[in-house]
């Protein structure tokens, strides 16, 4: 049996709740290769949850202004590209040209106060 993947993405506290970042990964792929695994991390209160930064609509980031994730109250994703907003907890649309479709979720898990990325194979970053 494989052990599971997990990699630590950055602190819990690093991101305040009610908030959203951005991470630009590196998925190593079993050829070796390396995909850009651009996501987004949201902290609610003790929650986190991941989707990948991709908006179903035109495949864009969602951010276009750097880590702008957020509809203006703050309780949903938002794309900047054509305003549609996205459910926080299932990232599905619920509102703009997208709607009905959803953000892809990624596995999180906080260990030892580290939020972490299961069951991906991540490219370790050597700066
Ligand atoms: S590209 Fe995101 S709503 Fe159009």
């Amino acid at each position: 049996m494989q052990p599971t993947l997990v990699y630590a993405i950055c602190s819990f506290n690093d991101i305040p709740s009610r908030q959203a970042i951005g991470f630009h990964l590196m998925v190593l792929e079993d050829d070796g290769n390396h995909r850009p695994w651009p996501i987004i991390v949201v902290r609610w209160g003790k929650k986190v949850l991941g989707y990948v930064n991709k908006c179903p609509h035109h495949s864009v980031n969602l951010d276009w202004e750097q880590n702008e994730f957020l509809d203006p109250n703050g309780i949903r994703l938002m794309c900047g590209k054509h305003g549609s907003t996205f459910e926080l907890g299932t990232g599905r649309c619920v509102e703009g040209p997208c709607q009905g479709r959803a953000l892809t979720p990624i596995a999180l898990v906080v260990v030892d106060g580290d939020i972490c990325a299961v069951g991906v194979h991540l490219a370790e970053d050597d700066a």
